[in-house]
């Protein structure tokens, strides 16, 4: 018996002094003692060969002996978790990680979000709606008679099984439905995308985006129309751009303007993008025509409103000097690579 004690005596003490350095290592440590096959079993064995009279002091050294085992590996593999499969391959930590390579937004989502934010900042909740319409939401309550240009099939994609519906062609179709479903007061801003059957070039392109507004309530009047849409040019161009207002027509506001900022690439001395005007024009705008507060129940001589609608494309080539329309759609990382760090 004397014989097992020594025996379980240097198991200790061997096993007090390994350690170990790969999580091979651990592996093997715990193969060569706690595995089926491994010596605390074995030993464990030994049990049947001890006399009656000393089996519980036996059988206490044993379990301590094992308990002893079991606590090194353990510790040894809550340090593992640090190590590797190789000596050679140690990891150093402090080494910087794998850069994972980051995409930038679409220009055109960097200018709608500021836009967009600006808005929001006035009290507009943001609208959104399908980009297949009906007739009615983008035509009709708008009060685009039946012969307006503007219905015509060079001007509108119609959808060829059912020509009742059409790809929108403004977002005043999303105005529309928010008219439907909610009561004045409604202030509300609507981004999408847009379709016009136009020849692609730098100038023109079958599907562009607007960020189009609508306000009505008790009382609106030009005056805050002119205010609101001032407070987005200072806000969008900063607070030297000048701004004016041109006499236009929509069928769906009365009366309408156009709006016009002093040129920003010239400062208003006169270049190509402002053909020499030292303005250019930004947005449509306009009093909600009655008629169409009508069309959705709204009583006009209690409420009025104003509407106004852009072109995200025409602010991003003022803001960005993008010169060509195509440019947008057609994914080249080279140029969508140039605008990072915003929104
Ligand atoms: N819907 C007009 C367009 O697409 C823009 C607009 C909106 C004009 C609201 C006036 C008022 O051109």
């Amino acid at each position: 018996m004397e014989q097992l004690l020594q025996q379980i005596e240097s198991y200790k003490q061997e096993i007090s002094a390994f350690e170990a350095s790969t999580a091979d290592a651990v592996e093997n440590f715990r193969i060569k003692w706690l595995g089926t096959k491994g010596l605390v079993k074995a030993i464990m064995g030994e049990m049947k060969n001890v006399p009656n009279d000393r089996k519980k002091e036996f059988g206490q050294i044993l379990n301590e002996f094992k308990l002893f085992v079991e606590t090194k590996f353990i510790t040894l593999s809550e340090n593992s978790s640090q190590l590797t499969t190789n000596d050679s391959e140690l990891i150093d930590w402090s080494l910087p990680g794998d850069p994972v390579a980051l995409g930038t937004r679409h220009p055109l989502s960097i200018v709608r979000n500021q836009i967009v934010s600006i808005f929001k900042r006035l009290g507009f909740a943001v609208a959104e709606g399908p980009e297949i319409e009906d007739d009615w939401h983008n035509f009709g309550a708008m009060n685009l008679p039946e012969n307006h240009p503007a219905r015509d099939m060079q001007d509108t994609f119609y959808i060829n099984q059912d020509p009742a519906w059409l790809l929108r062609t403004h977002t005043s179709s999303v105005q529309a439905r928010v008219m439907e479903k909610q009561k004045p007061p409604i202030r509300v801003i609507c981004p999408g995308r847009v379709y016009r059957n136009e020849t692609i070039s730098a100038r023109a392109h079958c599907f562009f985006h607007q960020v189009e507004g609508l306000y009505i309530d008790e009382n609106v009047s030009f005056a805050d129309l002119k205010q609101t849409l001032y407070f987005f040019v200072q806000e969008m161009f900063g607070k030297d751009t000048k701004v004016r207002f041109r006499p236009s027509y929509f069928p769906f506001t009365e009366p309408s303007a156009e709006m016009d900022i002093s040129c920003l690439i010239c400062g208003g001395d006169g270049c190509n993008v402002c053909k020499h005007t030292g303005w250019v024009e930004i947005l449509g705008s306009g009093m909600v025509h009655p008629k169409v507060l009508e069309n959705f129940g709204i009583d006009s001589n209690k409420y009025t409103g104003f509407a106004f609608g852009m072109g995200v494309e025409r602010i991003c080539q003022l803001k960005y000097r993008v010169n060509d329309l195509r440019l947008y759609s057609q994914n080249d990382v080279r140029f969508l690579k140039q605008f990072t760090g915003a929104l």
